[in-house]
């Protein structure tokens, strides 16, 4: 291993290759340091999978085997770099399908194998948080950071670039994945995330009275699948009397009421633990009604609102490298007999 090479490197130099493959995006990306990305390919599977209503595992799988080569090479010729130029591999090892895991842990060990670097398995939820180092390139912890995906949602206070003190995950649906089985029930297509954000812009959020489920009273955990429920019983009901249903009404009011809870629990753990920032990460931080309501509320307690841009948001392979990067700094190296984990906690 070349241990040698890399303690006589300056730290910001180390170039990283990350792969995330966790669900229905193949992404490979190229970094310098743990910040700065030279290139950042994602390639969808969501038109293949919008057909059946979700992400197919098996489908998924059996994508990322056909384009993973293609995206890594993709992602060194926009990086201008060759295999050589690589120092470091970091892959997604877990949560997430196991199969698809497997395709980007496979492609990572014969990388690190071939070129004799370290490998370091990543905790994708802690790839999310990580996306903010690269949106804010002088971001440093401590900060809380509520962590809200299509698999997870977790309220956490970050003490140090690999250091999470967790004070609440969601105890069923996670926000992303209630955004998407509402979207359902509502007709729209998957995933139903951005597109109820766009009719929640038409809709009255006061239009419907849905639960805010804040669960006991010093609770940091969520609990979605009861607003889920009510939306559903709501829809139902007005089929059953016959009455026009205003979907973008429904999307606005639903969407409110996710908002809220998730804005007040996180404000109360930024004053808890007196961060004076809160980052926001994964798919749901791309919501437009969380991203205003959070400012609002972080404008009226001076807490500063950060969020990456959109395309960080989402499942991307930079952040992956990120992660790798500051685990790596931090002494973390994978052994090659690592396997995947699909249920991986953050902590
Ligand atoms: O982080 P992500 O790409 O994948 C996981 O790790 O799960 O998150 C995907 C989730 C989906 O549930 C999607 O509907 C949701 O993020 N999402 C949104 C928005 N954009 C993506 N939810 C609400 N509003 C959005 N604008
Ligand atoms: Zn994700």
């Amino acid at each position: 291993m070349e241990l040698e090479r890399m303690s006589d490197m300056r730290r910001e130099d180390i170039i990283t290759l990350a792969i995330e493959t966790s669900c229905d995006e193949t992404s490979c990306a190229v970094l310098r340091g743990g910040r700065d990305v030279c290139s950042n390919i994602v390639s969808s599977q969501i038109d293949i999978h919008r057909k059946f209503g979700g992400v197919v595992p098996e489908v998924a799988s059996r994508k990322h085997v056909e384009n993973i080569n293609i995206i890594i090479q993709e992602a060194l010729d926009k990086a201008d770099m060759d295999f050589e130029d690589i120092d470091l591999v970091g892959v997604t090892q877990g949560p997430g399908l196991v199969g698809a895991l497997l395709v980007g842990i496979s492609s990572a060990k014969a990388i690190a194998y071939a070129l004799d670097i370290p490998m370091i398995g990543v905790n994708h939820i802690e790839g999310h948080v990580c996306a903010n180092y690269i949106e804010y390139e002088d971001l440093e912890p401590p900060f809380t950071s509520l962590i809200v995906s299509g698999g997870h949602s977790y309220l956490t206070y970050v003490k140090g670039y690999v250091q999470y003190e967790l004070f609440g995950r969601t105890r069923d649906d996670a926000a992303g994945e209630a955004f998407d089985k509402v979207a359902r029930a509502l007709g729209l297509s998957y995933p139903g995330g951005p597109l109820i954000d766009k009719l929640s812009k038409k809709g009255n959020p006061n239009a419907i009275d849905f639960p805010r489920v804040y669960l006991e009273r010093d609770s940091y955990d969520f609990s979605f699948s009861g607003l889920k429920t009510a939306v559903l019983n709501y829809l139902n009901q007005m089929q059953q009397k016959g009455k026009d249903i205003v979907v973008e009404d429904v999307a606005a009011s639903f969407q409110q009421a996710v908002v809220e809870v998730l804005v007040e629990k996180t404000i109360r753990l930024a004053k808890e633990t007196r961060s004076e920032k809160i980052a926001l990460a994964g798919g749901v931080a791309a919501n437009s009604g969380l991203r205003a309501m959070m400012k609002a509320r972080g404008r009226e307690e001076g807490i500063e609102i950060l969020h990456p841009s959109n395309i960080l948001c989402t499942d991307n392979a930079a952040m992956i490298g990120s992660a790798a990067y500051f685990n790596y700094i931090n002494g973390k190296i994978s052994s090659l007999d690592m396997n995947v984990v699909p249920n991986l906690e953050l902590i």
